[in-house]
């Protein structure tokens, strides 16, 4: 092959830039995923990778997004007022695009995670600033389907909060407020739903955890590295550091 660049940043030694492409392991789910970035494709959507199908090693093929893809530790230029807009801006815009796809789904598919209910998009399941393209300084593109499922938009905007806030146990509560709240206000978020945002988080966070679980007890060496490494703990911090502070935080972010 041509060009062939392994890309940093994801599964070691398994994804690749070959030409303008990217290629990637596939899994069950991919078919579905790329229906669906193909209808995005349709609908005018240019901020997703077209899907090129599968090829004889069973990798998927997509094209290359431009930009930068950024990874923990997150440069300074990541944590901006600016860059909450951004990706606010563009998680809004991805749901508007996704939730057309709701009325096609036949309940069928297969998908890496179950469905959360009350179904109103598609969710890209891992909105977080590992997993999008920055073009000058800007949320500009957004890769990685692997997570796509049907969901509630409060189900990926309260992980996106968690990942470009970052909502974790190691930040500053007042100013974790502060972007949270933004990052609502950009997207419109409506008073009810802001309620619930802790709550939805806190549920979402211990799905991520049993996922992790039952991944790694199936054989899956990925997640048994992760749990090795100590990632369970971490999510469970976060999860006390929530609720101890749910109070202040919904006050905080009313509209
Ligand atoms: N379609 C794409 N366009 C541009 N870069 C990509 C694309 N897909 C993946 N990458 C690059 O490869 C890296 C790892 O890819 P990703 O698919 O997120 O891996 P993983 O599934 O292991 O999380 C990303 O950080 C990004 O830099
Ligand atoms: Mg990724």
């Amino acid at each position: 092959m041509n060009n062939k660049e392994e890309l940093t940043g994801g599964r070691i030694g398994k994804i690749h830039k070959v030409e303008e492409t990217v290629v990637r392991p596939s899994n069950k789910w991919t078919k579905n995923v790329h229906c669906f970035l193909q209808f995005l494709h349709e609908e005018g959507a240019d901020f997703v990778p077209k899907p090129y199908g599968i090829n004889e090693k069973e990798e998927e093929i997509l094209s290359f997004m431009p930009g930068d893809v950024f990874h923990y530790p997150l440069p300074d230029k990541l944590l901006t007022d600016s860059m909450i807009v951004s990706s606010s801006k563009l998680l809004l815009k991805f749901h508007k695009f996704s939730e057309r796809y709701v009325s096609r789904l036949t309940n069928d598919e297969q998908w890496m995670l179950s469905a959360s209910y009350p179904i109103e998009v598609m969710c890209h399941g891992d909105f977080a600033p590992y997993n999008v393209t920055i073009v000058n300084n800007e949320a500009a593109g957004i890769i990685d389907f692997d997570t796509l499922h049907p969901g509630s938009k409060m189900w990926d905007i309260s992980y996106a909060i968690y990942r470009w806030v970052p909502f974790d146990s190691h930040g500053n509560l007042k100013e974790q407020i502060r972007k949270t709240k933004l990052f609502l206000d950009t997207y419109g978020v409506d008073s009810e739903s802001r309620n619930s945002l802790i709550g939805i988080l806190i549920k979402r966070l211990k799905n991520l955890m049993n996922f992790m679980q039952s991944e790694a007890s199936n054989g899956n060496k990925d997640f048994q590295l992760h749990i090795e490494e100590g990632h369970l703990q971490l999510y469970q911090t976060d999860i006390d550091y929530l609720r101890r502070n749910e109070e202040e935080i919904t006050q905080g972010i009313k509209s």
